[in-house]
């Protein structure tokens, strides 16, 4: 499908409780952002998604609530501005099938060791897959195994750093300026016996 360059396409890989997802409505909100944002988020717990309306979340998104309240009910919400889609199933099987091309990819899965089968290689192959040439993953693996996966599957990656967060990890397909590349030859030469993890 061909991507429209007035729209950002995102998948924020897991929904969960929808932070990263309300976090990129918050700050879009408030930063007049003047692009059509479109999420995709798949969510194994669907009866976590249903909870959600009842949930209490902290007072930055008391004016998006209903946005919730809508993915809460109908999986879905879409105005002028936003569209969000939730897919109640496995992550792995969403991007397989998944039709758009994404600009920003949340890696927000548990962890390597809690879900590895959303940490190996070939699931980054697929992520890659489906991202634009100049699309960026964020996540905040630092773990050398995840930055592995990742590079050997092309990507560059590099150290995202600030004051009031903790380190996390950006990977791009293309060399982006602003952050630390990660030295990764290096990395590998001082842990020879590292490997990303497989399928
Ligand atoms: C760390 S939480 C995600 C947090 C979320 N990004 C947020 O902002 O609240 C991990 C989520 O991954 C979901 N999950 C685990 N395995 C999955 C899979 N194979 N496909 C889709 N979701 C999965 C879990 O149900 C859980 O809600």
């Amino acid at each position: 499908m061909t991507k429209d360059l007035q729209e950002i396409n995102i998948i924020d890989i897991c929904f969960g409780l929808g932070f990263n997802t309300l976090s990129t409505i918050y700050y879009y909100k408030k930063n007049n952002i003047n692009k059509k944002i479109n999420i995709y988020s798949p969510e194994l717990d669907a009866k976590l998604v249903k909870r959600l309306k009842n949930f209490t979340y902290p007072d930055e998104f008391k004016d998006i609530t209903y946005i919730i309240d809508a993915l809460s009910n109908n999986e879905i919400f879409v105005d002028d501005e936003l569209k969000i889609e939730l897919f109640l199933g496995d992550a792995r099987e969403y991007i397989r099938n998944l039709d758009v091309k994404i600009d920003i990819v949340y890696q927000d899965a548990f962890s390597p060791s809690v879900n590895p089968i959303l940490w190996t290689k070939e699931y980054f192959a697929e992520i890659k897959n489906i991202m634009d040439g100049k699309g960026i993953l964020t996540t905040y693996s630092t773990a050398l195994k995840t930055r592995l996966a990742l590079w050997e599957n092309g990507f560059n990656i590099y150290i995202n750093a600030g004051k009031e967060f903790r380190q996390a990890t950006v990977a791009s397909l293309t060399e982006i300026d602003g952050y630390e590349e990660v030295d990764m030859l290096h990395k590998i030469k001082c842990n020879p016996s590292i490997e990303a993890l497989k399928d």
